[in-house]
């Protein structure tokens, strides 16, 4: 990734004036806080794992356990880490336009930093309900272990399931599966401020899983402007009109008002 951040004027011109800004976000937004990526080659989670085995209705019913210990054993992580300065960027361009966050990350990095979320498309790993009646699970399950730094964490340790107070069934992360529905609404919001955006800009996917993957090209298809933030080509590098080679945590501060760096927050 380039050190220094060049960017289109017109690109920083219409992020200067944009009253309403839709910000679509994915696993590469959370990388420079240390948090992995999916499909990385080498470093994502699908090249250690099978999503298979982890992250499907069928998965939980022939192992819940492996299945909860992973997810802990990620939110355990999530909460070791922080928000960088993309994030913080983000949070910053929010006191002077109408940011609306869209993130298909179940980590919680743009609330600690300072972000309103209008919606997690794939859920949170600080969520929780019973797999067998529904009910939220009210107890934050999430313990650091006593650590205070992430890389104690390399492995999950495999760990049973909660019990749900209303019904005895195993408690679940609430993450969206594949193959699952959304959160009931999500997209509705997420299409929405996509399409009232005067800017919409993608950040850190590669634009493979559906539906998040279609919100790009709503905006595309109404000549609303795309700037995507990716080290890489993505299967939305097409529908982009602006196409930003480097890292969040570099280019949101440089793309965002205001988005300069300010001390570390939560
Ligand atoms: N800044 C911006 N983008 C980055 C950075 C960075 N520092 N580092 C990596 N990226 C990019 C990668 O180039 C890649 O295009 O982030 C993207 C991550 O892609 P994926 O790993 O496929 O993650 P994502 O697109 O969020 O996956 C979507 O797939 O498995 C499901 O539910 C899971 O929400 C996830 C969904």
């Amino acid at each position: 990734m380039d050190d220094v951040v060049s960017l289109d004027p017109d690109l920083l011109e219409l992020a200067r004036t944009a009253r309403t800004v839709a910000v679509l976000t994915g696993a590469g937004m959370s990388a420079e806080s240390g948090v992995p990526t999916f499909r990385e080659p080498g470093k994502g989670l699908w090249d250690r794992w099978s999503p298979a085995q982890l992250a499907t209705p069928e998965a939980w019913e022939a192992d819940p356990e492996l299945v909860w210990s992973w997810y802990l054993w990620r939110a355990r992580q999530v909460r070791l880490l922080r928000p960088n300065d993309g994030h913080r960027a983000l949070a910053r361009w929010a006191r002077t336009a109408r940011v609306r966050v869209v993130t298909q990350n179940v980590d919680d990095l743009h609330e600690r930093a300072g972000s309103e979320v209008l919606a997690h498309l794939h859920g949170s790993l600080f969520a929780f309900r019973c797999s067998a009646c529904g009910t939220p699970y009210p107890g934050d399950l999430v313990d650091g272990l006593g650590l205070d730094r992430a890389e104690g964490l390399d492995e999950p340790v495999r760990e049973r399931p909660p019990a749900c107070p209303a019904c005895g069934g195993p408690v679940r992360p609430g993450v969206v599966w594949f193959g699952e529905l959304l959160p009931e609404g999500a997209m509705e919001r997420a299409a929405e401020a996509v399409a009232q955006a005067d800017l919409v800009v993608v950040v850190g996917t590669s634009g493979l899983v559906q539906p998040a993957a279609s919100l790009p090209l709503i905006a595309a298809g109404r000549g609303i402007p795309v700037v995507e933030v990716n080290p890489e080509d993505t299967a939305l590098t097409p529908h982009a009109t602006w196409s930003v080679r480097a890292g969040s945590a570099r280019a949101l501060p440089r793309l965002a008002p205001g988005g300069g760096a300010e001390p570390a927050s939560r």
